[in-house]
């Protein structure tokens, strides 16, 4: 039975980021013999242009009946200059994570040896850091109502709600995970002033005792931004609310040295969507430089958690790992050596992986 893989390349490096994912994904059919059914769907600005509407009925329908989901990344400068555009890209994302019911992104943080000395902070900080960071997707202040403006628009608010239940399932998948890994989960949240975090942090202390096997530890937010950076070895499994997240892993991915290769899975209530944690990155679009190996990296996150497919999503990473080595890499890594295009770095690990 094939596998059906809802592919959403979405805007700027979306298409070409997704096409290499895609190769990779072909080379994996072919080495291990699984079927994959590929069907391509509009997100974005892209389905604004030509639908208008940023996550069209069909894409969700398609998303609905699919296996899995690619997804490469969505936003466009006209949009971005634009603050009074009433439909927008990013209410797709929203929309898709809200309407598949994807309250978890899993976002691993780690390094890459031949990329350390990529990262701004000091090598002996940043060697061996690798830790999972779980962020809430579907609630908090980026979906809770009300939002707007005064009537005379001098006036703007924006709501943060959380109800027990939703932070109960992601904090429970926090303490699973960590009974993966490493057996220690942060909580990080704002319990000194926010009431959504002091909810959060009761939350975990009543879990808590469900899980006696995980040392849980529970940190302001403004501190776990301070520790990523001065102590990012101390985290095994970090799990925070949705906008704290969001700023936490962007900080996070310096440490792995490019936000080009960084990869996220999105979990949930119906299917799973895999993509990198960067942007469109409109200013690469169609020049063939954009790294593709979060997007590749995410293809790999989708056989271990989407089919369970452990040896497949090892081996991509092994290519990523050897891609690295080889300095077959784009511009963003390339540290003024030779750089590769999206596309050859792609050719070379789909080759790699076919050959292994
Ligand atoms: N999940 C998503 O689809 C998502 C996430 C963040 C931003 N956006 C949208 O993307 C657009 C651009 O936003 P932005 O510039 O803040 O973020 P971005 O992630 O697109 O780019 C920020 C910087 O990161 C680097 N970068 C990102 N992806 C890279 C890659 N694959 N290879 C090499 N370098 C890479 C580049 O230096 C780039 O200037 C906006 O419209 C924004 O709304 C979408």
């Amino acid at each position: 039975m094939a596998y059906k893989i809802a592919v959403l390349p979405g805007d700027g490096i979306g298409p070409e980021i997704v096409a290499q994912a895609k190769k990779v994904c072909d080379a994996i059919t072919k080495k291990f013999g699984h079927e994959f059914e590929y069907t391509e769907a509009l997100v974005g600005a892209t389905a604004i242009d030509q639908v208008g509407d940023p996550y069209p009925a069909d894409t969700h329908e398609l998303c609905m009946n699919s296996d899995a989901v690619l997804f490469g990344a969505i936003g466009h400068p006209k949009f971005d200059n634009d603050p009074s555009a009433k439909v927008r890209p990013e209410q797709g994302l929203l929309r898709m994570r809200k309407t598949l019911g994807l309250y978890a992104n899993l976002r691993p943080v780690n390094t890459f040896k031949s990329l350390i000395h990529k990262s701004p902070l000091k090598t002996e900080l940043v060697d061996g850091a690798d830790f999972m960071c779980i962020r809430e997707l579907t609630g908090g202040i980026y979906f809770g109502r009300p939002q707007g403006r005064s009537e005379d628009g001098q006036t703007a608010y924006d709501s943060c709600v959380y109800t027990a239940e939703e932070i109960e399932r992601i904090i429970r998948l926090g303490f699973e995970y960590a009974g993966k890994r490493r057996k220690k989960l942060t909580i990080v949240d704002k319990a000194n002033v926010l009431a959504t975090s002091r909810l959060w942090r009761e939350i975990g202390q009543k879990v808590a005792p469900d899980y006696p096997d995980i040392e849980v530890e529970y940190m302001f937010v403004d501190n776990a931004a301070m520790q990523i950076i001065t102590w990012p070895k101390r985290f095994d499994v970090m799990v925070t609310e949705n906008m704290f997240g969001d700023i936490l892993t962007d900080e996070a991915s310096v440490i792995s040295g490019s936000m080009g290769m960084l990869p996220s899975a999105s979990i949930g209530v119906h299917t799973s969507v895999f993509e990198p944690i960067h942007g469109s990155y409109p200013q690469a679009a169609g020049k063939n430089i954009a790294n593709p190996c979060a997007t590749v990296l995410s293809a790999a996150m989708m056989f271990e958690y989407a089919f369970g497919m452990m040896k497949e999503g090892a081996l991509i990473r092994e290519a990523v790992d050897q891609s690295l080595e080889a300095g077959v890499v784009t511009e963003d890594i390339a540290d003024g050596k030779k750089a590769y295009s999206t596309s050859e770095v792609g050719d070379w690990l789909a080759e790699y992986i076919e050959k292994a």
